[in-house]
């Protein structure tokens, strides 16, 4: 059994190969690379690669579908920026920031693709990888929508938050480790098992992402910090905040969402979500959502001994800084 350091090692010298995309149109190529030339955590190939190890030797077809699972997600990292008028990831300058708005939509749009053209070389069950491959990809829109609407609204309730961040983020995770099951032919109910596990812990990842967007550190989170509240997005910590704020906080909420002083409306809502627990209930909820994700991975069906990797992987994320 591999960690996800090594599996990650073995996965940077694919994803970064320099015949992954064509050299031309340069100018439609060229910003794909340097997105993925960026790094990232690589989580959702990763945890492809472990779910497909805990039944069976990593193949060819596993690594495949690893590829097209992170070049998916790439490509839903570009729109979303271009979406979130995000300037920063990884801690570089955003594609449409960098080389302008075609390049965001188009390399998107190819990144897309080629995301596809991989995932036709898993041979192994390939059907109903492209099954799920596609649910999810179209589930992903649904969340993104979802996030977008609720910028415009300020009575967006937790379970409809929970619904939305289950859609964008954690469908993708849970996915990536069934992917990986599946390609193992691993029995039904593992593979379902284990798609739980995901989208719990991809629940736990999102309400991470949102807290470390107002609460990490600067120079760890390689994004704005506090692009959610500049957007006025509905995170859980925004969510909590109304729902615990007196009278005079919640029309504090109120005006500043209504502020295009982002300079000061940053510190202020920090200062709301602090003073009215939101911080805290965000950290429970992580918590909460963790120990439902542990909980089913132990329900899934091999030795314990083979589940270390993937629970190594699941307490980083819950402590991650970036
Ligand atoms: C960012 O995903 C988008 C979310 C779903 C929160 P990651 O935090 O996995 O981004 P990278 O790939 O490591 O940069
Ligand atoms: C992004 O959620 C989810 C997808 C890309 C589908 P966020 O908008 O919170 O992700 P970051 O914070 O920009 O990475
Ligand atoms: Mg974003
Ligand atoms: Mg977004
Ligand atoms: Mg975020």
């Amino acid at each position: 059994m591999q960690s996800f350091r090594s599996l990650v090692q073995q996965f940077e010298e694919r994803i970064i190969a320099p015949d992954l995309f064509p050299q031309q149109p340069a100018n439609l190529y060229d910003p794909c690379r340097y997105l993925l030339s960026l790094g990232g955590k690589r989580v959702r190939p990763a945890a492809c690669l472990m779910a497909n190890e805990l039944f069976t030797q990593i193949e060819e077809c596993a690594w495949h579908a690893a590829i097209a699972i992170e070049l998916f997600h790439n490509f839903t990292l570009i729109h979303d920026d271009i979406m979130d008028k995000a300037p920063l990831r990884r801690g570089f300058e955003t594609i449409h920031s960098k080389y302008g708005l075609t390049a965001g939509i188009l390399g998107g749009d190819a990144m897309s693709i080629y995301a596809y053209q991989h995932l036709s070389f898993v041979e192994a069950n390939f059907k109903k990888v492209l099954a799920i491959f596609n649910t999810t990809a179209i589930q992903v829109c649904d969340g993104q929508q979802m996030d977008m609407d609720f910028e415009q609204r300020n009575d967006v309730t937790s379970e409809e938050y929970i619904e939305m961040i289950s859609l964008k983020t954690s469908v993708l995770l849970a996915a990536s480790m069934k992917i990986g099951a599946i390609v193992a032919d691993a029995s039904a109910e593992n593979c379902d098992k284990i798609y739980e596990f995901g989208k719990n812990l991809g629940i736990a990842f999102q309400l991470q992402d949102d807290y470390l967007d107002a609460f990490g550190a600067s120079n760890k989170l390689g994004k704005q910090k506090g692009g959610d509240i500049i957007a006025n997005k509905k995170t859980y910590l925004h969510i909590q905040a109304l729902l615990a704020a007196n009278a005079t906080q919640l029309s504090e909420i109120e005006s500043w969402l209504h502020s295009e002083n982002n300079a000061e409306k940053v510190p202020a809502m920090l200062q709301l979500f602090e003073a009215t627990g939101a911080h805290t209930r965000c950290r429970e909820a992580v918590e909460y959502y963790s120990q439902k994700a542990f909980k089913n991975l132990e329900d899934i069906d091999v030795a314990e001994e083979k589940k270390r990797h993937l629970h190594a992987l699941a307490v980083e994320l819950l402590n991650r800084e970036q």
